[in-house]
């Protein structure tokens, strides 16, 4: 198309105003004269007609140029390709009765063009600008400003917005204040790695982005600002999955003088509005609840999926003598019956042993229960005793069938855990479009790295115990005031009560294996603020692309965040990460140790 054609001038539009979007019309505005601007979505020419679907983010609108009506306009219709950007003048008419379309907000009427601007042409997109796209994510990232132009990658981010609005007028009615906080700052311990940054006018020395504002937050309480919430970016150097992202995004709050109940009742509050503003669903309140340790029992897993059953089931004692030695000499042996299960292949099965090798297990044993009797590759270990015992324990019937897992705690609930989401969706146990959001309570406060052989907090070291002799006495047992808000097997939240007296961090640092010179240098100025005052404080951070995931039903994170990283921590479309000139390196006094990757 000769580009001269094209409004491509400083002031494309004229004098012309859009009177709607491309959703908006319907027979109420019939013979009335609009202005919509938009994309070409299809152009079809039919019987000396050519109709085009007009597209923007609202929805689609059908314009036709008629050779009668609009001769000029018409004529200039025929270079018209797909993503082309046009406005259009026109009047709005009812659609003949058999050419409604009732999928379409705009379905009964169309505009039938009397003038139009070119606004811009396009080169032929290498995707098709529709719902459902078969190409590589890849090439989605790649071109992301193309590919957000499909509806279904707009809706996510409409309803992100939608969340997000929620969120904001909910905490600002209780009272909340939005504070914003360094984004260049000093390491603050949630866990992963840091993402540095070289200061030029310090060389030598580095920046560190936040994982978490957790310490700016309770200086805030210690400031006296009694309710804080952020919608903030938070920097995690950690390997990347389907629901973690480099960069994402917390819905971060934190509380003085309160305890876990108001903590928890406030949020679970803010969730209930989140559902009504952006889905229209109620959320019985008050959730659920659950103890890490009756999670970790019947689901294997913190995060438990409780749209569906299938519970796991310890058997260590039924099997305690049994001639299987697996069994007889396991610290723990679970079961996990699936009714009907029995119809599974050797292969199905063989698939689910690979499985769950990635949990550390060396195999799955399992049983298969049948009309004519156990069809099992440990069967014949098995006495009538150990037989009549796991019948009744699990409640087996003719149909069933059962996995086991034996050996140390952490291996067998990872992988019967794991298992069991795999089972859930192959027997079709997951209702679509459901949710089953539940708080997880009674954390562990420390773990065991056997790697660096010392307890390290299981949320962050500024959580609350709950008794104070057990972590002096017994650290394994101590248990932590913390909470998680998990959502259809996934954490959505999480969040404590904080430690609000210098001592009692201390010891929590002592159990940590942090030494006070050690302390001083990473978190003096929080002791410090510790020692004036600081109030009782608890808070809570969500992860919004994880619950905006959820809420869309999207498979990954990727797909509700406007410019993700891929895998690799890469962003295809910028290309960052990227070398640097050797200039800029040099303000910054650092010399590469080997040349980069081209
Ligand atoms: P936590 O580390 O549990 O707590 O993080 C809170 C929530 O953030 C989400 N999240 C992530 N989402 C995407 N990509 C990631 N890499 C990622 N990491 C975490 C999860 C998680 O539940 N400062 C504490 C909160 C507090 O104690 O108040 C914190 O950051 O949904």
């Amino acid at each position: 198309m000769d580009t001269r054609e094209t409004e491509r001038t400083m002031d494309a539009l004229g004098c012309w105003r859009r009177t709607h979007t491309c959703a908006a019309l319907n027979q109420a505005q019939e013979g009335q004269e609009v202005c919509l601007m938009g994309w070409v979505q299809y152009r079809r020419d039919h019987g000396g007609l050519i109709f085009i679907d007009l597209r923007d983010r609202y929805g689609l609108t059908q314009v036709v140029f008629s050779p009668d009506l609009a001769p000029k306009a018409h004529e200039r219709a025929h270079v018209l390709r797909t993503e082309y950007v046009l406005a259009i003048k026109g009047v709005v008419r009812k659609r003949p009765d058999d050419m409604i379309n009732t999928k379409l907000a705009t379905g009964a009427i169309e505009v039938y063009v009397t003038e139009f601007k070119l606004l811009n042409t396009a080169k032929t997109p290498p995707f098709p600008i529709e719902d459902r796209v078969d190409v590589s994510e890849n090439l989605r990232l790649t071109y992301r400003f193309l590919d957000l132009r499909r509806t279904t990658m707009a809706d996510n981010l409409i309803l992100r917005n939608r969340v997000s609005q929620a969120v904001r007028r909910y905490l600002d009615e209780q009272g909340f204040l939005e504070i914003e906080t360094p984004v260049l700052t000093k390491s603050t311990p949630e866990g992963a790695r840091d993402f540095l940054v070289p200061s030029r006018v310090n060389q030598g020395q580095f920046y560190a982005l936040p994982q978490s504002p957790q310490l700016f937050k309770q200086l805030l309480m210690c400031g006296g600002l009694d309710r804080y919430y952020q919608i903030v970016k938070c920097f995690r150097d950690e390997d990347l999955r389907a629901d973690r992202q480099p960069e994402f995004t917390q819905i971060d709050m934190e509380m003085s003088f309160v305890d876990e109940e108001q903590v928890m009742e406030l949020a679970e509050g803010m969730m209930a509005r989140v559902f009504q503003d952006a889905l229209g669903q109620e959320l019985p309140l008050p959730l659920p609840r659950m103890t890490y340790a009756q999670a970790m029992a019947e689901y294997g897993v913190d995060k438990p999926d409780l749209r569906f059953g299938l519970t796991l089931q310890d058997v260590t004692e039924v099997v305690r003598g049994s001639e299987f030695k697996l069994f007889a000499t396991a610290a723990l042996v679970k079961a996990l019956r699936v009714p009907g299960g029995s119809e599974l292949s050797r292969k199905e099965i063989d698939d689910f042993t690979e499985f769950v090798k990635i949990y550390g297990a060396q195999g799955l044993a399992w049983i298969k229960i049948k009309e004519d009797g156990w069809q099992s590759p440990i069967a014949k270990f098995l006495s009538d005793a150990e037989r009549s015992g796991l019948t009744t324990a699990l409640g087996l019937e003719p149909g069933d069938i059962v996995f086991f897992q034996a050996g140390a705690p952490d291996m067998v609930n990872s992988a019967l855990g794991n298992l069991r989401l795999q089972l859930g969706e192959r027997f079709g146990l997951i209702p679509e479009g459901s949710f089953a959001p539940l708080w997880v309570t009674d954390f562990p406060l420390l773990e065991w790295n056997p790697d660096e052989k010392r307890w390290v907090a299981m949320h962050h070291p500024f959580t609350a115990p709950k008794d104070m002799q057990a972590l002096a006495q017994n650290p394994a047992q101590a248990v932590a005031r913390a909470y998680d808000l998990v959502l259809n097997g996934t954490e959505v939240g999480g969040g404590s009560i904080r430690i609000h007296n210098p001592e009692t961090q201390q010891q929590m640092f002592a159990a940590l294996g942090i030494d006070e010179a050690e302390a001083r240098a990473k978190f003096g100025f929080l002791l410090d603020a510790l020692v004036f005052g600081a109030p009782p404080h608890g808070g809570i951070a969500f992860g919004l692309d994880r619950l905006i995931m959820l809420l869309t039903g999207a498979k990954s994170i990727r797909d509700v965040i406007a410019f993700p990283k891929t895998q690799k921590a890469t962003c295809l479309m910028t290309e960052a990460p990227s070398a640097v000139e050797p200039v800029q390196l040099r303000d910054l006094g650092l010399r590469l140790r080997e040349k980069p990757k081209e």
